[in-house]
């Protein structure tokens, strides 16, 4: 059974957060942030805006594309770092506000990996026959948990959200492979407090409750694990490199995309990049990118993408996927006739 995305929809909150005003607020310059990460600016929820809210918004925006998108959901995964409440999940926050209250809904958590995670989540529910149609979303108010006063992490994170439906496509369309993984020995590197007072490698007065991170790691772990995990994904599924139309990474620095891309041979003019507006917006990153792809024309239907993430953990999760363009087609009701 082919399973991929047919209906996609995003939000970015209202307000921006320039390099200049950060500039105001520490020692900064935009210079050493565009150079540093290629990011310019980001959006910063407002005080009473959630990982719900956005999320909410996101799949109202899902359904003014796609009018009949929500029709027939029976499973909610909210993939996200930043959740409202550890319960009530946001996918159940999520459902309730959007008129799907009773359906199936939980949290993911894998940090910035959380999108494909989510993706591969929902292909399984419905190769499984658990699901027909999972409505999948990353959401984040990552600006509530970034530590303003720690320069060298919060210049990064940005908020927003994404909403897709994974669902049956034709034959031919649709997830060919995933590879993931985490790895708890990179802990340290990327990390924040729930409810234990201990993260095993973390010192205790490092125990904020606020991100933690060690970007130098991060980053050579980031550089690794993207070219790793997306050369897995790509001889998963019987691909190489030059069969990739567009690379669509998180949006976490553009000079660890820069990297990776390298590391694959795949050139410039195929990835999607739009960290210069957004800064790294963790499991929303993906489908924001995607999203504007999409609008612009360039992702088209029949393309191979090929997603690429890493996140706290430390954790990756790669996917290859061939877009239906016939997107809107699917959501009416056909896709529950194709069986296991
Ligand atoms: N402005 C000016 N100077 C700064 C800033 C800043 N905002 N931040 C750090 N510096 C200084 C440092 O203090 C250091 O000074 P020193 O040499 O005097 O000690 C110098 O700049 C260089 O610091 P580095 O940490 O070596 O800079 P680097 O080139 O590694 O860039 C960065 C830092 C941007 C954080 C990079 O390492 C990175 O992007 N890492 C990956 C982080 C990441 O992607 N995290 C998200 C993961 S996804 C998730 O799950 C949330």
């Amino acid at each position: 059974m082919a399973v991929g995305i047919t209906a996609l929809g995003t939000y970015a909150p209202q307000r921006v957060l320039t390099n200049q005003d950060l500039e105001k607020m520490l020692e900064t310059t935009d210079e050493w942030i565009v150079s540093r990460t290629g990011i310019r600016e980001r959006h910063i929820a407002a005080e009473n805006e959630f990982a719900s809210t956005m999320g909410v918004r996101a799949v109202q925006d899902l359904v003014r594309r796609h009018p009949d998108a929500l029709a027939g959901v029976d499973f909610i995964v909210c993939a996200t770092s930043s959740p409202d409440a550890l319960f009530p999940s946001t996918a159940a926050l999520i459902g309730g506000e959007v008129g799907l209250a009773g359906v199936a809904a939980y949290d993911l958590s894998c940090a910035c990996s959380g999108f494909v995670y989510a993706c591969a989540t929902a292909h399984g529910f419905i190769a499984a026959g658990i699901a027909r149609r999972v409505l999948v979303i990353g959401a984040e108010t990552l600006s509530k948990i970034v530590d303003w006063q720690d320069r060298g992490s919060c210049i990064l994170f940005g908020d927003g959200a994404g909403a897709a439906i994974v669902e049956a496509v034709p034959e031919g369309y649709g997830f060919q492979s995933f590879a993931l993984g985490a790895d708890s020995a990179g802990g340290p590197s990327l990390y924040m407090r729930a409810v234990a007072d201990r993260i095993p490698g973390v010192e205790k007065d490092l125990m904020a409750p606020k991100v933690g991170m060690n970007g130098r790691e991060v980053f050579k772990f980031a550089v690794r694990v993207l070219g790793d995990s997306g050369q897995q994904a790509l001889t998963k599924a019987g691909l190489a490199p030059a069969d990739v139309d567009w690379l669509i990474p998180h949006q976490a620095n553009v000079r660890i995309i820069d990297a990776a891309r390298e590391r694959f041979g795949i050139p410039e003019e195929k990835v999607v990049v739009n960290l210069e507006r957004y800064g790294n917006t963790s499991t929303a990153s993906i489908p924001l990118a995607l999203q504007e792809a999409v609008d612009a024309g360039r992702v088209k239907d029949g393309d191979q993408l090929l997603f690429v993430a890493f996140g706290g953990g430390l954790s990756w999760a790669a996917g290859c996927l061939k877009w239906y363009g016939g997107a809107g087609a699917m959501v009416t009701g056909a896709a529950a006739e194709v069986s296991a």
